[in-house]
């Protein structure tokens, strides 16, 4: 059979589900105004958030880097590829989150693909939530644990998931999102934690959405639910979203840093991230402590569009943060509705399965701090001329009450 034969045979079938995808081109500045595919369009599908990626504080730090330490590490961190300035940012980034130590990795999915099979093999269980991010998935697959999924959310589900499971198995680790990537909405993090403890469990949060944008200091979401980074085992985040720049992070204890330098594979066989980008991730660590008005105006932002919405009759549930989805259903609406935007000058993505479970196809809204008003309000409104060419029956994210689209 040939490589040709067999790429036809799967992307027949994905086509088939109208779930093809193709990458868009974007071109030029990163703010929220970017060209996309040719066209200049607001940009409401990314995640840099804050608007970090090319604050001038930011790229000087980056070019410094560059120019004094070359553009590349030139090694894994065990061989010739940890320098100072690594060191450096995870003793900031564990200071930032009141731990004992941080440990870089390429980027979040390689950290939860390291991190997950460090602490769990054959015989072990990993409890996940169902919208858990695929990295966790993967993670669990490479560790060979077993793997129990609880529905969304559902704390009833979970403790008598742990109460029935925990008992065989050698050790168990409840990974979630902080804040989920595709629904936007935060998990009960302090009544996870107090059930790991009950059933001496350990958590993995994985806050690569909320680092930086949630919490009154930017600590992400165990601070926006106020829960002490000391009950969470091991803390991920990325640098690649809020943060401005590329890879992630965890912090925890000594313990755990010393544990995964041995024995993380995605880190030890791994070119270290590149000094431009370390020193990049630094400088926006430093601006997300001094200018909290971004995360503010980012949280001011996405209410403002949750509510235009709303004023339409389209329901972002269960959002309560920056990541707004309108669940549209169907795949081959979601991606007309998409093209529609786009030619309305607004870029938001349509997600479909995997990413999301089958049947709700979504537009995924992201808006960044630097929005302005009058931006927020226009694609709120676009959205309620695109939904308003569909009829409304077909539409989940239609609320039945205000009538503008029955
Ligand atoms: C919840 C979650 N975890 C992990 C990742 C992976 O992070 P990275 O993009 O740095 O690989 C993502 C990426 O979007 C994510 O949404």
């Amino acid at each position: 059979m040939s490589l040709e034969t067999i790429a036809d045979e799967v992307l027949d079938a994905i086509r088939a589900r109208g779930t093809y995808r193709h990458m868009r081109v974007l071109e030029g500045s990163q703010g929220p105004r970017v060209r996309v595919d040719g066209r200049d369009v607001l940009l409401f599908a990314g995640s840099n958030y804050l608007d970090l990626a090319q604050h001038e504080a930011v790229v000087e730090a980056s070019i410094r880097a560059t120019r004094e330490s070359g553009c590349a590490s030139g090694g894994s961190r065990l061989i010739s590829g940890n320098r100072a300035e690594h060191e450096a940012l995870e003793a900031e980034l564990a200071g930032f989150f009141g731990c004992e130590a941080g440990l870089a990795f390429n980027t979040g999915y390689m950290a939860n693909v390291g991190v997950i099979p460090s602490l769990l093999g054959p015989g072990d269980l990993l409890v996940s939530d169902a919208l858990g991010h695929a990295s966790i998935v993967d993670g669990a697959r490479l560790s060979r644990a077993d793997v129990r999924v609880f529905p969304h959310n559902d704390l009833d589900a979970l403790e008598t998931l742990l109460a029935a499971e925990t008992g065989p198995a050698r050790r168990t680790l409840i990974a979630i999102d902080g804040l989920y990537s595709m629904d936007g909405d935060v998990a009960p993090i302090a009544e996870i934690t107090s059930l790991a403890r009950r059933y001496d469990c350990l958590v993995l949060l994985d806050d690569a959405h909320g680092t930086g944008t949630l919490g009154a200091g930017g600590r992400g979401s165990a601070e926006h639910a106020a829960v002490d980074t000391g009950e969470i085992d091991i803390l991920m985040g990325t640098l690649g979203k809020a943060l401005g720049s590329f890879g992630a992070f965890v912090v925890g204890s000594h313990k755990l840093r010393d544990l995964l330098v041995n024995t993380a594979r995605s880190f030890i066989f791994s070119c270290a991230l590149a000094p431009p980008q370390v020193a990049a991730a630094r400088a926006a660590l430093n601006l997300v402590i001094a200018e909290p008005e971004r995360r503010l105006a980012l949280q001011h932002n996405a209410a403002a569009l949750r509510n235009r919405l709303g004023e339409h009759g389209i329901s972002t549930a269960p959002s309560t943060t920056h990541i707004v989805p309108v669940v549209l259903g169907d795949n081959a609406t979601t991606m007309a509705i998409c093209e529609g935007l786009l030619d309305q000058g607004f870029y938001a993505q349509g997600i479909r399965h995997p990413s999301v479970p089958r049947g709700t196809a979504r537009l995924r809204i992201t808006p960044m701090a630097t929005h302005t008003e009058s931006e927020i309000l226009g694609i709120a409104d676009a959205i309620a001329d695109q939904v308003a060419k569909y009829p409304a029956e077909s539409i989940p994210a239609l609320e039945t009450s205000p009538g503008q689209h029955s």
